[in-house]
């Protein structure tokens, strides 16, 4: 085709092109096909340098007019576009507020279980761990719950089926204690953090699934005392110097004595609410001192080493520090509950 005729066809076409534009991406795509470095206008004067040279004048200033007229014609035409552009015919309004978007944290129950290490890493503990399916052993049998014994009732087990042997959900993190002392020599002092499962009604009280962080030392002549004492540090760091703490006497089969650890109801200030079962006091841990028979079934010499351990509940410890009354919101996962945090 003649050069001339070419330009021609290109003016032709790129105007009815122009009369179609109807939005700023149709500009843009105009833009790019037309007069864009390598649009169809550049290809022209790259077609230029291999015309005879006596035509070259003309037909260089023709394309060049072109060009000027195209661009021209394009602004016109994109200016145009604004006065029928979206935001003036309704379809784009820029007044609707923007989409905002939420920072990431940390689940109220990971950032009280932080704490609780924070707290004892701080005077010593390391940090261990077992498996949530846990064979019978170690969630009773090496804790001195002998097979049949009334007090595997104390907590309410899901059973699980295996060919290979007897295994439950770990009703708690004591097993750990176990693992733990198979696979160190003494002294020991480790917090065990994890989940437990309970096959308990739901309320506001429990939940079918829990936190503990349970907590072991293990050492020549370890006494009831620094229990004690550890637990009251525990409690000042965590709440505040004024919390009070009673230790009741109980029972746990690899514990001997036995207590159970309550802290003051802050929700209700003492007063008597549904959390504190209206006695003013929540309970937050059992502890004491490490049976000899457990000692036995890890192999240690029960008479070279005294210990003491503990298990406290991360949501019990987090409603009361932050004051709320319903162990659920914790596993709904509602945004508006975890934003709080
Ligand atoms: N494992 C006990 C429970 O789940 C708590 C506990 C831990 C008690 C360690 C004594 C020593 O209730």
């Amino acid at each position: 085709m003649e050069m001339l005729e070419e330009i021609q066809k290109l003016k032709d076409e790129a105007t009815s092109a122009l009369g179609t534009l109807k939005s700023t991406d149709d500009a843009e795509n105009f833009r790019l096909r037309y007069l864009s470095r390598k649009g169809a206008l550049a290809q022209l004067f790259e077609k230029l340098k291999e015309v005879p040279k006596e035509n070259k004048p003309a037909l260089g200033k023709s394309l060049n007019e072109l060009r000027t007229f195209l661009e021209n014609e394009f602004e016109t035409s994109r200016n145009n576009l604004g006065s029928k552009s979206p935001t003036s015919d309704g379809s784009l309004d820029l007044s609707i507020p923007g989409r905002k978007r939420y920072t990431g944290r940390k689940h109220p129950l990971t950032q009280t279980a932080d704490e609780i290490k924070r707290i004892f890493t701080n005077i010593g503990f390391g940090i261990a761990d077992g498996p949530e399916i846990e064979d019978d052993y170690h969630n009773f049998e090496a804790l001195n719950f002998p097979p049949d014994h009334p007090a595997r009732d104390m907590q309410d087990t899901f059973f699980v089926k295996s060919e290979e042997g007897k295994y439950v959900l770990r009703t708690h993190t004591s097993g750990v204690q176990i693992r733990v002392m198979e696979n160190n020599k003494p002294p020991v002092r480790v917090m065990m953090p994890g989940r437990v499962y309970r096959n308990e009604a739901i309320s506001a009280r429990s939940y079918c699934l829990f936190h503990q962080v349970e907590g072991l030392y293990v050492d020549k002549n370890v006494s009831l005392a620094e229990l004690k004492g550890t637990i009251a540090y525990f409690a000042k760091e965590f709440f505040n110097e004024e919390a009070k703490l009673r230790f009741r006497p109980s029972y746990f089969p690899f514990t001997e004595p036995s207590a159970e650890v309550d802290v003051n109801c802050f929700i209700c200030g003492g007063k008597g609410c549904k959390i504190c079962k209206y006695s003013g006091w929540l309970e937050i841990m059992g502890c004491g001192m490490v049976d000899p028979n457990v000692f036995k079934a890890v192999k240690y010499d029960e008479n070279e080493v005294s210990g003491y351990a503990f298990g406290m509940g991360i949501e019990r410890l987090a409603l009361l520090r932050y004051g709320i009354d319903d162990i659920r919101l914790f596993f709904e996962n509602d945004l508006r509950f975890l934003n709080q945090f």
